[in-house]
C-alpha cells in the first residue's frame, strides 16, 4: 500500500481520510475488475492537485491512485493476467493542470497511460465519461455503472 502519512495533510485532515480509502478499496476493486476485463481505465474527474505539501505530489488523490494500481497491476501480472491500466485525469484550474500534466507525463510506461485534460465543469455522468472517451480517442472504453461508480474497461 502507498504511504498515506498524517503529517502531509495537516488542515485537510478529509483528503487524508480520502486517499486511504483510495488506498486501501482500489486494489480489491482492481483486481476484481482486471480479473473479468482486459484492462482497466481510472478516471478521476476532479484531480487537483489541491493544497498539497509533498514537492512530489505524493499526497494527491492522483499519486496514491496511480501508486495503488500499478501494484494491483504488478499483482495482477503475477497471477498470469496482464492488463493494461490507463488513468484519465480530468482538472479545470489550469494552474493545478499544469502541474498535473507535468506529473501525468512522468508516469508513463509499458502498459500504463496516464493521460489530463483541462475541462471546465466536468460532470459525473455516462455522458461526460463518453466525451472523456471522444476527448481521448485512443481509449476505446466501455462504460458499467454500479451505484455512484463508474467502472470502464476495454
Ligand atoms: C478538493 S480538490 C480535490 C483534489 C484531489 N482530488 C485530492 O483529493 O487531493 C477538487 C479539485 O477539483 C477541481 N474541480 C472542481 N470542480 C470541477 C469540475 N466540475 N470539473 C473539473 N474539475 C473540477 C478543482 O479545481 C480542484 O482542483
Amino acid at each position: 500500500m502507498p504511504k498515506v502519512n498524517l503529517v502531509d495533510y495537516a488542515g485537510r485532515e478529509q483528503a487524508y481520510v480520502k486517499h486511504r480509502l483510495l488506498a486501501e478499496y482500489l486494489p480489491p476493486l482492481a483486481y476484481k475488475v482486471g480479473s473479468a476485463w482486459d484492462s482497466i481505465v481510472y478516471v478521476d474527474a476532479f484531480s487537483g492537485p489541491w493544497k498539497t505539501n509533498c514537492a512530489d505530489l505524493a499526497d494527491s488523490s492522483f499519486a496514491v491512485a496511480i501508486d495503488t494500481l500499478r501494484n494491483a497491476q504488478a499483482g495482477l501480472r503475477e497471477k498470469g493476467k496482464n492488463r493494461r491500466i490507463d488513468c484519465i485525469l480530468i482538472e479545470e484550474d489550469k494552474k493545478a493542470f499544469k502541474q498535473l500534466q507535468t506529473f501525468a507525463a512522468s508516469q508513463i510506461a509499458p502498459s500504463f497511460g496516464c493521460a489530463c485534460s483541462l475541462w471546465f465543469r466536468f460532470r459525473p455522468s455516462t455522458s461526460s465519461l463518453r466525451r472523456t472517451h471522444q476527448i481521448h480517442s485512443s481509449l476505446s472504453f466501455s462504460i458499467l455503472k454500479v451505484g455512484r461508480t463508474f467502472l470502464c474497461g476495454r
